[in-house]
């Protein structure tokens, strides 16, 4: 099975999952990046069976939309059952590294409101220690350089992420060679320097489902 097929078979699985879940009330968080556009196009099939989605991205907005499936805006919706995205990293407690696809300040807000975080990831983004990916900070324009300057005293090598504009008008900083122990801790450490928006490190809130995509087919695995 190539990637491609792995992050297809997760969103159905996901699917599958949520679908005797839900009623025409409900209203479900929608992630961003490949997998989840996956999710969104096998999601379109059953529009009768919900109410409208949230979605943490323009793109996916879009995506959604172009189905013809409602996007609310989350000031007015304050329940959301179900959160399904992709990570870019996973560990066996289910915390994550988000944000390759710069979403990440909205992805963990929807995150935040939504009951169940449903993680839909493919075997390459299983990891036991985060942090081979590098890690994504969104910082605001004019402080990039002083929060570069203070994650270099962390001891990681934070890289401008060039021509980067995300949702929200900031930029990315992503952090290489940085491993990522007691992720908690580094993800508030982090969210403390001035000019720190929001950090990939889904920790404090971590997924509570993972539907992991295998070539031995998708596994529901149990948290650590
Ligand atoms: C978007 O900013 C990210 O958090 C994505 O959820 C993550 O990068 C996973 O993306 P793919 O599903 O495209 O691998």
């Amino acid at each position: 099975m190539t990637q491609d097929e792995l992050k297809k078979a997760t969103a159905l699985a996901a699917l599958e999952f949520i679908l005797p879940q839900i009623d025409k009330n409900t209203i479900i968080g929608i992630g961003t990046g490949s997998t989840a556009n996956y999710f969104i196009d096998a999601l379109a099939e059953h529009q009768d069976e919900f109410k409208a989605c949230v979605a943490s991205s323009t793109a996916s907005t879009e995506r959604l939309e172009k189905h013809g499936i409602e996007v609310l805006p989350l000031n007015t919706v304050s329940d959301i059952p179900f959160y399904i995205d992709g990570a870019d990293e996973i560990n066996p407690y289910f915390e994550m590294i988000k944000g390759g696809g710069a979403a990440l300040t909205q992805e963990k807000i929807v995150a935040a409101v939504a009951k169940s975080f449903i993680c839909i990831a493919d075997e390459s983004k299983w990891v036991d220690i985060l942090g081979n990916f590098p890690l994504p900070v969104e910082v605001i324009p004019m402080a990039r350089s002083y929060v570069a300057r203070e994650l270099l005293k962390m001891g990681a090598n934070p890289v401008y992420r060039d021509s980067v504009v995300t949702d929200n008008g900031n930029q990315i900083l992503d952090l290489h060679d940085f491993q990522i122990t007691g992720a908690r801790d580094v993800e508030q450490t982090i969210n403390q320097i001035t000019g720190v928006v929001c950090n990939g490190i889904f920790a404090n809130r971590k997924a509570d489902h993972l539907f992991l995509a295998t070539k031995d087919g998708v596994k529901k695995i149990e948290q650590r």
